[in-house]
C-alpha cells in the first residue's frame, strides 16, 4: 500500500517538474517532495519497519525522485544563465575614457638603465629575496655573530634565525652555492632594510643592486675597469669619481665610490653633508675566506663584487634633494619622470 502511494508521489513529482520555471517554483517542489518533512523522507525515517526488497524499493524511488529534481536544477540554472548573457549585453564600441599616464618612479627607471648596463657586459640577472636567513646574510659573507659589522646593518629581525635582507650581498652565497665552483656573472636588484635613521641620503629601506663576477684571475684592475665604464654611462665622461679604501668582512681589499655633488659643485652642501661626495656604492675582490665557505677553490678562482645604492644614483643624477621624496607617491613628483 505504501509502495504504491510512494510511486504516485513520483508521478506528482514529474508533473510538477513540468511547469517549475524558476527558482522560486523548484523550491516549492522541494519543499513538498524531498525536505525533510517530505512524505519520502519520514518513510525513510522507519525503514526498520520494512522487509529488505522492500527498502530497496524505496531507496529506487527517492534516488530517482532526487536525480529528477537536480535535472530540473541543472535545466533552470543553464537557462537563467542564457537570459543573463543575452540581458546583460555590453557594447564594447563605446569610446574610454583618456587614461592619464602619471609618470614612473624614478627608482626604477635607474634600476632599468643599470641593469641594462650590465645586461651589456655579459651578466645575466638573478632574484634577490626581501627575507633571508641570517645564515646567508651574514655567515656565508664572513659575518660572524659576534662581528662588529652587524652594528653597521643593524637588522629587522622576523624570528631567530630569519631576517629582513640588510644588503644584497646575500645573493652572491646563493649564487656560489647553485653555480658549484664554476664561473659566475650576475647582477642582482633587491630590497635592503636596516634599522637605520632616515635622513636626506638614509633611508630604512632602499634598493641595492649586487654584482659578482668570479672568474681565473680576476683582480682589482677589472673591479675598476668595470666600475668606472658602468659610471660612465650612468653620469658622462666628465663627472668626478672617487675611489676610497674600504672595510667589508666578505671582500678583501675594499673600495668605496662616492660621486661628485652636482648641488654645490663639490664645494659642500646638506645633501653631501658638506663633502662634496655622494658615496654610491661598496665594492672588493670576493675574500678567499668567503670563496672556501661557499665552495670555491681560491687557488684557482678570484672574483670581484659590489652592491649600488640605486637611490643614491638618482638622488645624484636627477638633483633630488631628499631620498623620502621617492616613498611617497607624490604624483607632481612622479609626473616628471617618463620612460623614453
Ligand atoms: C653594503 O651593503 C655591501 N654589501 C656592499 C658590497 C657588496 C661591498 C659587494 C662589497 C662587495 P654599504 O652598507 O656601504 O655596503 O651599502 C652599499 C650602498 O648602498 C651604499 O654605498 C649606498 O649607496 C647604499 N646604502 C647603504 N645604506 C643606505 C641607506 N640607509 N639608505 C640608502 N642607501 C643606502
Amino acid at each position: 500500500m505504501i509502495l504504491e502511494n510512494l510511486e504516485k508521489i513520483k508521478e506528482a513529482l514529474i508533473e510538477n517538474l513540468l511547469s517549475v520555471k524558476n527558482q522560486l517554483d523548484l523550491k516549492q517542489v522541494y519543499d513538498v517532495f524531498l525536505s525533510r518533512k517530505s512524505k519520502i523522507n519520514q518513510i525513510m525515517g522507519e525503514l526498520k519497519n520494512f522487509t529488505v526488497e522492500e527498502r530497496k524499493k524505496i531507496y529506487e524511488i527517492r534516488n530517482f525522485m532526487q536525480q529528477k529534481f537536480n535535472e530540473k536544477v541543472a535545466e533552470i540554472k543553464n537557462e537563467e544563465l542564457k537570459k543573463k548573457i543575452i540581458n546583460d549585453k555590453i557594447d564594447i564600441s563605446l569610446p574610454a575614457n583618456n587614461l592619464s599616464i602619471l609618470g614612473i618612479n624614478p627608482l626604477y627607471l635607474v634600476e632599468e638603465e643599470i641593469v641594462n648596463i650590465f645586461l651589456g657586459l655579459g651578466f645575466s640577472i638573478c632574484e634577490s629575496n626581501d627575507v633571508d636567513s641570517d645564515h646567508y646574510n651574514f655567515e656565508l659573507m664572513n659575518i660572524p655573530k659576534d662581528h662588529v659589522v652587524r652594528d653597521m646593518q643593524d637588522t629587522f629581525y622576523l624570528d631567530n634565525e630569519l631576517l629582513m635582507c640588510t644588503h644584497t650581498s646575500h645573493v652572491q652565497a646563493h649564487m656560489m652555492e647553485k653555480f658549484k665552483g664554476q664561473s659566475i656573472r650576475i647582477i642582482s636588484p633587491g630590497k635592503c632594510f636596516r634599522r637605520d635613521e632616515d635622513d636626506l641620503t638614509h633611508s630604512h629601506q632602499f634598493m641595492q643592486i649586487e654584482g659578482l663576477l668570479i672568474d681565473k684571475n680576476i683582480n682589482l684592475g677589472h673591479l675598476k675597469k668595470i666600475l668606472e665604464f658602468f659610471i660612465k654611462k650612468i653620469f658622462g665622461a666628465d663627472r668626478k669619481i672617487r675611489i676610497r679604501n674600504s672595510y667589508f668582512p666578505f671582500t678583501e681589499p675594499s673600495i668605496e665610490v662616492d660621486i661628485s655633488c652636482d648641488k654645490c659643485n663639490s664645494n659642500g652642501c646638506t645633501s653631501c653633508k658638506g663633502t662634496g661626495y655622494i658615496e654610491i656604492l661598496g665594492a672588493g675582490i670576493v675574500n678567499p675566506k668567503v670563496l672556501v665557505m661557499n665552495g670555491y677553490d681560491p687557488k684557482k678562482y678570484s672574483g670581484f663584487a659590489f652592491g649600488v645604492g640605486v637611490e643614491r644614483i638618482a638622488i645624484l643624477k636627477y638633483g633630488i634633494d631628499d631620498i623620502r621624496r621617492f616613498y611617497v607617491n607624490d604624483i607632481r613628483f612622479l609626473g616628471e619622470f617618463k620612460k623614453i
